[in-house]
């Protein structure tokens, strides 16, 4: 959840916590496990709250503390587990810490806090090193000491009124744990963290060989840089991934488990090469990284066939489960990524099929349950910082963020009785959530698909560890009769990847094989999914071991079991079982 664009309970034109209380029950309806909000914490909010002035009290413009812990207990009260942000790479120079600082004296307590240094240069009016910010420009800022002169550079990964933190200080590590402590206390069930692999930095008085080039490789949307080049300055980030942020999380994990009730935390960690996301859920690290394939994954079978296997085979090494996201608030929307409009919206509603059978957790932005796209928002009402730091190169993230439509009809479709505070577009009439109350709806397929992985993923004996062993489906069946009824080539890609020997059972899937362009798998002895990735109708036949499942879900209203055989129109999934389930 964006609470700044879920909903308004007060007519200011932006989204607050009494506003998610308010809407709790379409959330439990949707049938999803738990809630994550991003931050609602005091804050000028020059980067969406992600410059937090005071970590342990709410922004007035999303309520109060007694509304944050109404809201833990209406959650709750819903059988829902809420999991909040934590923002521990920086704070907002708003912050009292980041005040002291600049009203103290170089080389002081105040400023060891974070990272000030001496610019070089005759007069100290060169950065201290060439680092850029990820939000383009300089990753330094220079302030004015207090006699007025020009002084000390503070280091800023993302805007300059995001100072970085100090990890080597413990002022900062207790201060991160009181803060865990606080919300713990306050009954949340965990944390996303924020820049989970940023906290150390290292030779941060060394110059990087290519600054411009790293911050661009580092960001998702470059596209004109070779893999070679992009893995090379990856590889190595004097900022990132640094082997110090896992005495952290060891040092956080105890404090997690010392509290009742599982409580959980989830790394926001993008690392290279992807392996090395599973040092961040060692058993006595974090419990989750969120797994960033299928954000940037366009709707591609190689692509994400290749993603599946890496991903299933990384997490077994480290027993942690997989984690599958589609997009999010800092992200493109899915059908706006899979090319917009009805295609996009139908190739974002196989995609979806697809992910939601896979084993692992699921995380859902508000707004891709209804099948929203990025909304096109003049410049002069952007707010991105990102906008502003590239002069308007870089589009930045508003898109994604507009505030839900809850009712047709309605002003602003009822998420405010004032002025929304990015513009909602008319179009969004249709995809509205009063207007998706049908059974064919977007929305229905996102709660039919949640409400049937609980069924048939969590309940069935054959997808626990104890019952693995009766487990005797072939692993590399191949259907009697798979010929595609056009002639789409055969998939020449080796038949055996499926990720076996280090993968936990309950979280096997086992391929079939199937015509290039088409993903098939099954889980367990009761579930197959057939995905068509392709422009063209395909019919796969089933095998006769196969005959008696019957399809439980579609992507399209078109696919569907026909005799003996799976239809599958272009751009669909299909879901198969031997157990009947009614929709
Ligand atoms: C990741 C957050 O998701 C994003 O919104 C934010 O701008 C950066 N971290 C910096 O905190």
């Amino acid at each position: 959840m964006y609470p700044r664009s879920f909903k308004d309970s007060n007519g200011d034109g932006e989204g607050d916590l009494a506003g998610v209380i308010s809407q709790l029950d379409y959330v439990k309806a949707l049938g999803v496990d738990a809630i994550w909000l991003s931050p609602f914490y005091t804050s000028p909010n020059n980067d969406g709250g992600y410059d937090v002035a005071n970590p342990r009290d709410v922004d007035p413009r999303f309520g109060s503390i007694s509304d944050a812990e109404a809201l833990i207990e209406a959650t709750h009260a819903r059988g829902l587990r809420i999991i909040v942000d934590i923002v521990p790479n920086h704070f907002s120079t708003e912050h009292q810490w980041f005040k002291e600082a600049i009203n103290s004296l170089p080389g002081s307590k105040a400023r060891n806090r974070f990272h000030f240094y001496d610019g070089r240069g005759a007069n100290g009016e060169i950065p201290p090193n060439n680092w850029c910010s990820i939000f383009g420009g300089s990753a330094w800022t220079r302030i004015k000491e207090l006699d007025g002169t020009a002084g000390q550079w503070y280091l800023h990964l993302f805007d300059s009124t995001q100072a970085d933190l100090n990890w080597e200080n413990n002022e900062v590590r207790l201060d991160f744990e009181k803060t865990l402590r606080f919300w713990l206390d306050k009954g949340v069930d965990g944390f996303r963290i924020d820049v989970a692999h940023g906290l150390v930095k290292e030779e941060i008085l060394t110059d990087h060989r290519d600054p411009e080039g790293l911050t661009r490789a580092l960001r998702l949307d470059v596209s004109d840089m070779s893999r070679v080049d992009r893995e090379s300055l990856l590889s190595d980030v004097p900022f990132f991934d640094r082997e110090g942020v896992h005495e952290i999380y060891r040092h956080w994990r105890k404090i997690f488990d010392s509290y009742p009730g599982q409580r959980m935390s989830v790394a926001e960690a993008w690392v290279h090469p992807s392996s090395r996301a599973t040092r961040y859920v060692r058993s006595d690290e974090l419990h989750q990284i969120f797994n960033f394939d299928f954000l940037i994954a366009e709707w591609d079978a190689d692509f994400l066939k290749t993603a599946i296997n890496k991903t299933l085979r990384e997490v077994s090494a480290v027993d942690a489960p997989a984690t599958w996201v589609l997009c999010n608030h800092d992200s493109p929307r899915l059908v706006t990524r899979l090319g917009g409009g009805e295609q996009g919206r139908r190739k974002a509603r196989a995609m979806a099929l697809l992910t939601h059978a896979l084993p692992g957790g699921i995380y859902i932005f508000q707004g891709e349950e209804l099948g929203l796209e990025d909304a096109a928002i003049p410049d002069e009402r952007r707010q991105d910082p990102v906008f502003f730091r590239t002069h308007g190169a870089d589009k930045g993230r508003d898109g994604a963020r507009v505030p839900i439509p809850w009712s047709a009809g309605l002003p602003h479709f009822g998420f405010t009785s004032g002025e929304p505070w990015l513009p909602m577009p008319a179009a969004w009439e249709s995809l509205a959530v009063s207007s998706q109350d049908t059974s064919d709806s977007y929305l229905a397929l996102y709660r039919k698909s949640i409400a049937m992985r609980r069924d048939l993923f969590n309940t069935h004996s054959n997808t626990s560890k104890d019952d693995t062993s009766k487990d005797d489906t072939p692993k590399d069946d191949t259907p009697k009769d798979d010929t595609p009824k056009d002639d789409t080539p055969k998939d020449d890609t080796p038949k055996d990847d499926t990720p076996k020997d280090d993968v936990p059972k309950e979280l096997e899937i086992s391929w079939i094989e199937t015509p290039h362009g088409v993903l098939a798998f099954r889980r367990g002895d009761h579930f197959i999914l057939y995905s068509n990735v392709t422009d063209n109708e395909l019919d796969i036949a089933l095998s006769e071991a196969d005959s008696d499942f019957a399809q439980v879900l579609a992507s399209s209203p078109e696919a569907r079991v026909q005799g003996n055989a799976v239809h599958l129109p272009a751009h669909s999934t299909l879901w198969l079982s031997r157990t009947k389930f009614t929709s």
